[in-house]
């Protein structure tokens, strides 16, 4: 298992990744409103991903082993969408929660982030689930040191996601980043402490928890890309891609509009 280690002069350059890609989030917030399509939101951000930062939205076209090309340049993944929403011509409604995730490749190094937007008034139930899963994804990250074990993080996870009464998805996991899109290693989000790969320094990785409301069980639609709950309970997810420092982590995905974390983690 040869884990890439980052050299302080490439991370300087996922430091740039991290941030456009958290502008691009920024930059879409104000138009996650009831009334526009998912391939509005997907237009715009492309738009601003390759007029205004000069740099390319990873997902387009991305084709891994088994999969088509996917079509858009950003996932929005709708209510019981898991992940991987495909945009298409469905317009935000009130009440509904959507998580927009982007990846930004900025010279030669990606960025992935994605956060949970909510239109209008939507359920307690929907609200809490993404307040639990902007946690899960703390917890996660306050794992994140030289010397912890990605267990740690998984087991943070879920057992802040379960004992709200609430499942993990175990089918999609955090991934290496870097040069490439998805590297090693993957990073469960469930698991047991003290187990699985030692962190080291200059290790750079996602946190991307997926929590349902219900069962933890997916299905895949047939565009062959947008991931369902099974039983069509709400889903909700966030992400960071961070970086393994000595002392503990750097989250490389911040910008101006980046929530804080929560105040009693970390
Ligand atoms: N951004 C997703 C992740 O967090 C991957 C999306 S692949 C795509 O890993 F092709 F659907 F964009
Ligand atoms: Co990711
Ligand atoms: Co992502």
């Amino acid at each position: 298992m040869a884990i890439p280690i980052k050299t302080p002069q490439k991370i300087e350059k996922m430091r740039l990744a991290g941030r456009l890609t958290a502008e691009v989030l920024d930059y879409i917030t104000p138009h996650v409103r009831a009334g526009i399509t998912t391939n509005e939101l997907d237009r715009l951000c492309h738009d601003y991903i390759v007029e205004v930062q000069q740099a390319i939205p990873a997902p387009l076209n991305y084709s891994p082993p088994g999969y088509p090309p996917y079509p858009k340049s950003i996932c929005t993944s709708l209510n019981h969408q898991v992940c991987h929403g495909v945009p298409g011509d469905r317009q935000l409604k009130n009440g509904d929660i959507v998580n927009l995730d982007v990846t930004v490749i900025k010279d030669g190094y990606h960025g992935d982030s994605s956060r949970m937007f909510l239109v209008g008034e939507p359920s307690v139930l929907a609200r809490r689930l993404c307040e639990v899963t902007f946690e899960c994804l703390w917890l996660g990250i306050a794992q994140v040191r030289g010397g912890a074990s990605l267990g740690d993080i998984g087991h943070a996870i879920q057992q802040h996601a379960e004992k709200s009464g609430y499942s993990v998805v175990r089918e999609f996991c955090g991934h290496g980043i870097g040069e490439k899109f998805h590297e090693e290693p993957q990073v469960l989000h469930y698991g047991k402490p003290h187990t699985g790969l030692k962190l080291e320094p200059g290790m750079v990785f996602t946190i991307e928890p997926m929590i349902n409301a219900g069962k933890a069980a997916i299905r895949t639609m047939a565009d062959g890309w947008t991931i369902v709950t099974r039983d069509h309970s709400l889903s909700a997810q966030w992400e960071h891609t961070v970086l393994v420092t000595e002392s503990g982590f750097e989250v490389l995905t911040v910008s101006a509009g980046t929530r804080p974390r929560p105040d009693w983690i970390g």
